[in-house]
């Protein structure tokens, strides 16, 4: 056994952990070393395309191991020799490393460095590296991929187009494009990005189509800063993904709709910013604006921390902040907006919006994150990668969890509410403790693909059976995606379409009122009490006239939770009412909450199956 102290809310607890079973999780070992891997999964398979070093790996993970294809990708040997002779960053890049892996409609993109010359291909028959061909449109390699594997780019499919985004290295202003498909292929003027690094894109929906989004993650970086000044920046752009460009005296091949604000990552207004923006992933709705940004950010120090954003304040400050340098009022539709394609426009009002696009991109409100300062998160692992997910509790709450690699090579379970952040659990997979370089989640079938330099694992993520054999230790771990079965006495993973057959009536207490609970009494044979919370305690009921009431009693706290009025007759024991009391109080806390419909009232522990 281990003990581990955890700090949540400024409370330590003293949890005491079991040995780690190897619990459900498959691993696959490269056969040489991978020190930049790209990944594609589609949710609900099983399979997972790993990109590395000349070499495809299309592995598929089964209850008895992992199968692998793999599909070789060398660059020409001319091309390695000029790659060489350029005395490129460093010699050791000189190769075809597979930086995307994309499928774009039907069609399945694969793109290499090819050692300094990028190249694309179209992967055919899950086996076969042909050249593209279509009748869309697309940008040359070098705008989709980087030429090397440490200049980072990033590249997202969205209605069967691609969207990329590459990092500036010396010579290369970097860019944000559209690279493929049927839409005008555009892209930003050099002017808008200073020496950007990219870190995550996202598409923001919203409930009428043309006025979808997609968000890039970045920071920027002043090379002529002085040394005691902050070089880094971190970054939000944005584009609608109706633009189809400007007129041909302005911005015609470029976003018309692109605007970008300064992303704050530290305790308020101190000196204690983290500006560095290195990863990002976002959790919305299916439909709505809404959700949760989640960025990865380093400070000069290299520290990491995690900050938390409101998608709903992301989009209020981009409709509703001044542009930096400009301040005439808008002439018609304000700049940057999504509107839809309207034959009849392109009057004078829209040229004027183009010019200050042109020259005015960037917003003067400054994005804060949730709680105006990093999630308080109880370790000093530094961390490397980052996936979300969104989980449906069995108490019908919505949670989110968070899975942070580190540089040791460990997984950091994280759930995180309005209310703080809490540690589920630590996983330590590998081996060898190299850092983690990817991760890919699929929230359908519920894995998580984790892979370092050395290997690729895939685990549950419910993995419930870490958390003892009691009712207490499952509740306890907080874990949203497990819940206790009380038939089978262990604790599961909350079974896909489950549905309580009698869900407790919600019922709000207000912070300061004694409430009272009436069961109903259908037989006087039978002997009636109340439980909280499924196995933690019993209590017993008054009755009153026709009804057996829970009231306030010592040791009842009759705040927050569920509690559920058992009848017993002969030996069978069955439920007559239930309810959850949600306490009114804490309800409107942040509109982070809102947005997720978090759980305010952390208890897990009113989580049971039948
Ligand atoms: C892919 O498979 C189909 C059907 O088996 C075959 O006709 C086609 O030639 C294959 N394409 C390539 C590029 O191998
Ligand atoms: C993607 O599919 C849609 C509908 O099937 C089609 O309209 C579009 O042209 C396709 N795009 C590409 C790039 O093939
Ligand atoms: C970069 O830093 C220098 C030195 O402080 C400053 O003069 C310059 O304006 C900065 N550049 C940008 C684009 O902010
Ligand atoms: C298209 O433009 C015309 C003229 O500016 C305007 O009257 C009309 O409302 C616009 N239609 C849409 C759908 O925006
Ligand atoms: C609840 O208690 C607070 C102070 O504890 C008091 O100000 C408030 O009026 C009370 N509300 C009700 C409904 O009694």
């Amino acid at each position: 056994f281990k003990f581990a102290v955890i700090k949540f809310n400024n409370v330590f607890l003293l949890a005491i952990k079991k040995p780690q079973m190897k619990f459900g999780r498959i691993l696959f070992h490269f056969y040489k070393p991978e020190n930049y891997i790209s990944m594609y999964h589609q949710e609900g398979s099983d399979t997972l395309y790993v990109g590395g070093q000349a070499m495809i790996y299309v592995l598929t993970f089964t209850r008895e191991g992992v199968r692998d294809l793999k599909i070789p990708a060398a660059s020409d040997q001319t091309a390695i020799d000029t790659c060489k002779a350029k005395a490129a960053p460093l010699e050791l890049e000189c190769d075809n490393f597979i930086t995307i892996i994309q499928k774009v409609n039907d069609t399945m993109i694969v793109c290499g460095t090819n050692a300094g010359s990028p190249r694309c291909w179209m992967l055919v028959n899950e086996t076969v590296l042909t050249d593209i061909q279509g009748n869309g449109q697309i940008a040359s390699a070098s705008d989709i991929s980087p030429a090397y594997p440490s200049q980072r780019s990033i590249s997202l499919p969205a209605d069967g187009s691609l969207y990329s985004a590459m990092s500036s290295v010396a010579g290369h202003a970097g860019s944000i494009r559209r690279t493929f498909g049927s839409q005008k292929l555009l892209k930003t003027e050099n002017v808008w990005l200073l020496n950007p690094q990219f870190a995550g894109a996202a598409i923001i929906p919203s409930s009428q189509k043309y006025k979808e989004e997609i968000y890039f993650f970045f920071s920027e970086i002043n090379k002529t800063a002085r040394v005691d000044e902050e070089p880094y920046r971190a970054r939000i752009g944005r584009i609608c993904m109706v633009d189809e460009g400007g007129i041909k005296a302005l911005l015609a091949d470029s976003w018309t709709t692109f605007m970008k604000a300064r992303v704050m990552c530290g305790a308020g207004n101190t000196q204690q910013q983290y500006n560095n923006m290195k990863q990002a992933v976002v959790l919305t709705a299916q439909d709505r604006r809404a959700g949760v940004l989640y960025g990865l950010f380093s400070n000069a120090w290299g520290r990491t921390v995690i900050c938390a954003y409101s998608i709903e304040d992301i989009d209020q400050a981009f409709s509703t902040s001044k542009l930096k340098g400009y301040s005439s009022p808008f002439i018609g539709s304000r700049p940057g907006m999504c509107v839809r394609k309207n034959s009849t426009t392109g009057g004078h009002n829209d040229i004027k919006n183009l010019g200050v696009i042109r020259y005015h991109p960037e917003i003067e409100d400054v994005i804060r994150p949730v709680g105006v300062a990093p999630l308080d998160l109880p370790t000093d692992d530094q961390i490397t990668h980052t996936v979300a997910d969104i989980v449906l509790a069995v108490n019908d709450e919505h949670y989110s969890v968070l899975y942070l690699g580190t540089e040791q090579g460990k997984v950091l379970k994280v759930l995180h509410t309005s209310e703080g952040v809490f540690i589920i659990s630590q996983y330590s997979l590998f081996h060898n403790e190299g850092p983690i370089l990817n991760m890919a989640i699929d929230s359908q079938k519920g894995h998580l693909y984790v892979g370092t330099a050395m290997e690729v694992q895939r685990l549950p993520l419910a993995d419930c059976g870490r958390y003892g054999d009691t009712c207490r230790e499952c509740i306890l771990s907080r874990d949203p995606y497990c819940g206790w079965d009380r038939a089978r006495r262990k604790c599961i993973a909350i079974p896909p379409g489950y549905n309580r057959r009698t869900s407790p009536r919600e019922v709000v207490v207000q912070s300061n009122t004694s409430i009272f609970l009436p069961c109903p009494v259908r037989s006087f044979q039978a002997t009636y009490q109340w439980e909280k919370d499924n196995c933690i305690k019993n209590y017993p009921c008054i009755f009153s006239g026709d009804f057996c009431v829970l009231g306030p009693v010592v040791d009842t706290p009759l705040k927050e939770g569920v509690f559920r009025c058992m009848a017993t007759e002969d030996g069978f024991k069955v439920e007559v009412i239930s309810f959850r009391l949600v306490n009114n109080g804490r309800l409107l806390a942040a509109s982070l909450a809102s947005t997720l419909g978090l759980s305010l009232w952390l208890a897990v522990a009113t989580l049971w199956l039948h």
